[in-house]
């Protein structure tokens, strides 16, 4: 019997991934938007998780929750607010978090807010699995994209281990058809390289070589990243690479410089 899922931001980079993988895999799956969609094989529902608009009708019936919605600003609130929709009518779904690897290292205030998040779902007495994961492909991407357009490249002294949004997906979709399990074991992509390397890479990937500069940051967060907190080696199991997604996104650049 094909469980009922719920997939919260279902239209997001990762939750899109989770709605089609499930779908492809044979379950019911609802996808839950603030807007009015369609397609992908899911039933999709209205609803905001900061009112609490449309979440009866969301979570009506559902067996499992994966929640790959995400509020910068209000995550720990838009958690709650599902926790307290998820509980209406007695129902005690399976809800799944996905959070980032390094929440309890990297005193970001987002990071903080994802780790409150977790603990507030371990609390709930809902049925519950965390999973962590590294930084995904297409943020690394952006976020030295944006730095890769100045003439010379400063770029601090981090490793990134990033993961491709299929391969969370894939573990997501697992869980979902799973038993509860608490918080398991992190995900990570299967590299690790320096900013410096990936800079270069996501310059040749458009043809183009700079001068990359390392460079030393002040602060708590600085140096959490320079010790690898946002990093999850024990648990490299992801395998597509950073070197594949950018040849996969048209790209021709490799992680050929040292
Ligand atoms: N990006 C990374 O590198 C990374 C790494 C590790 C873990 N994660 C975690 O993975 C999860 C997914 O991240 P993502 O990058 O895929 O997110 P994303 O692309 O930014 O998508 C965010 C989603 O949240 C939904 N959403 C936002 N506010 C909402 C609200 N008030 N009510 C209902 N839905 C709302 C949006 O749906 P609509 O706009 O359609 O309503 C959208 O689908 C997050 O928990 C994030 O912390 C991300």
């Amino acid at each position: 019997m094909p469980e009922r899922i719920l997939v919260t931001g279902g239209t997001g980079q990762l939750g899109r991934v989770v709605v089609q993988r499930l779908v492809a895999a044979g379950e019911q799956v609802r996808a839950l938007s603030r807007r009015p969609r369609s397609g992908a094989g899911a039933q999709w529902t209205v609803g905001d998780l900061r009112s609490g608009r449309g979440l009866d009708v969301a979570v009506a019936g559902v067996d499992v929750i994966v929640h790959c919605a995400t509020d910068f600003r209000h995550e720990v609130e838009v958690l709650r607010q599902l926790v307290e929709a998820a509980r209406w009518g007695g129902q005690a779904p399976h809800v799944i978090y996905v959070s980032i690897a390094g929440v309890d290292r990297v005193p970001l205030g987002y990071y903080r807010a994802k780790l409150e998040a977790e603990q507030v779902l371990a609390g709930s007495g809902l049925p519950c699995t965390i999973l962590r994961a590294t930084q995904f492909h297409a943020l690394v991407r952006a976020g030295l994209a944006a730095v890769a357009r100045l003439p010379v490249v400063p770029v601090p002294r981090w490793r990134f281990q990033p993961v491709d949004v299929r391969d969370v997906a894939a573990r997501l979709a697992e869980l979902a058809v799973g038993e509860p399990q608490g918080r398991v074991a992190d995900l990570g992509g299967p590299e690790v390289h320096s900013a410096a390397d990936l800079v270069r890479a996501v310059l040749a990937a458009s043809g183009r070589t700079k001068r990359v500069v390392p460079v030393w940051l002040p602060g708590r967060t600085y140096r959490a990243y320079a010790d690898g907190g946002n990093l999850a080696v024990e648990h490299a199991d992801g395998v597509i690479t950073f070197e594949q997604y950018l040849a996969e996104r048209g790209d021709a650049g490799a992680l050929r410089y040292r």
